[in-house]
């Protein structure tokens, strides 16, 4: 704690005589899967650091530390709390943790689309979720994306609900997710990301839901059978920053991280993009078996006891106008 004090009063010492013109500061960045070109998360924050780099005259420098390598999603959120780390670009999974009003944006078959999904996240109603976090001691910078998730399973393929019963199911530690995959009548584990691998080879799980983008750059192909194109909830990324850098910075270099991040964003939601069809080829050509769409109607039928605890926890108006945003 000590160390990090004295590293803020550096910063903010060194911000201050160099009149920003020479000193350079390095901002660490974790984040869960691979660097650049490997995936969507490597590439957001290979853009953000060329971008800050590029605005900022190479007076900051971001330093990435990819592959989890400093601990699960929610871990590294406190460490930015707490300000012994400086940013972090990570799933929705554990923010309803820290703001819990986020966990709206996490709610199976809310999202029509990508579009949809970024038009609300981009508008009015992602930007008063942003504006929650300095109160939690978090500076949310923008909202990147994953794309949609889908359910992986080494058990039997998936078509319908009930093929659903009983399978254990890692899901992230998220309460609304947790919920769903309940009612849906599976047996949700929440676990932390770099479990998940160790869990599916050693049995303890019989499955997963991630993108298109995660399955195939943490090459779940070798650790799963079936994949199936469930689409049950959209999920977002967010770029998070520690009010202890914040802070210090001018308003000049705070309209640079805040640029910086939709680039990086925009890069994101490109690579899932350009994934989405070819990912999908490419894991069918890696042997799994692929159940190609699901009879969403029934699966959203199901979940009418879920979507009841969500409209009180929520309030329904607030979900009709995510859902009714064009
Ligand atoms: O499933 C998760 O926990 C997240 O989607 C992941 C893989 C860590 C990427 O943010």
């Amino acid at each position: 704690m000590k160390r990090e004090f004295l590293k803020f009063l550096a910063l903010a010492a060194a911000l201050a005589a160099s009149g920003m013109a020479s000193a350079q500061t390095t901002l660490r960045m974790g984040y869960a899967l691979a660097p650049a070109p490997n995936s969507h998360y490597g590439v957001g924050a290979g853009t953000f650091a060329e971008e800050i780099a590029k605005r900022t005259q190479g007076r900051f420098r971001i330093e990435q530390y990819p592959n989890s390598q400093l601990g699960g999603e929610r871990e590294m959120i406190e460490s930015v709390q707490l300000g012994t780390l400086d940013l972090v670009a990570t799933s929705s999974g554990p923010v309803p943790g820290f703001v819990p009003e986020t966990g709206i944006v996490d709610i199976p078959f809310l999202f029509r689309d990508p579009a949809h999904a970024r038009s609300v996240l981009d508008g009015p109603i992602g930007q008063e979720l942003l504006a929650k976090f300095p109160a939690k001691n978090l500076i949310a910078l923008a909202w990147g994306e994953q794309g949609f998730r889908h359910l992986t399973n080494n058990k039997r393929p998936v078509g319908t609900p009930e093929d659903m019963k009983g399978l254990k199911l890692r899901t992230m530690e998220n309460p609304v997710h947790i919920t769903a995959f309940r009612t849906l009548g599976a047996a949700p584990t929440p676990m932390a990301w770099p479990e998940v691998i160790t869990g599916l080879q050693q049995g303890t799980i019989d499955g997963q839901e991630n993108p298109i983008s995660v399955i195939t750059s943490a090459k779940l192909s070798q650790v799963q059978k079936y994949l199936t194109l469930t689409r049950h909830v959209y999920s977002p990324a967010v770029f998070i920053m520690s009010p202890k850098i914040w802070s210090v910075l001018s308003d000049a270099d705070k309209k640079s991280f805040q640029e910086a991040s939709k680039l990086a964003a925009a890069a994101m939601r490109k690579y899932v993009d350009d994934l989405e069809k070819k990912g999908v080829d490419d894991l069918k050509a890696q042997g799994m078996q692929v159940v190609m769409a699901i009879d969403t109607a029934k699966f959203q039928s199901i979940l009418a006891p879920a979507y009841a605890e969500y409209a009180k926890k929520y309030g329904q108006a607030g979900i009709d106008r995510i859902k009714n945003y064009k």
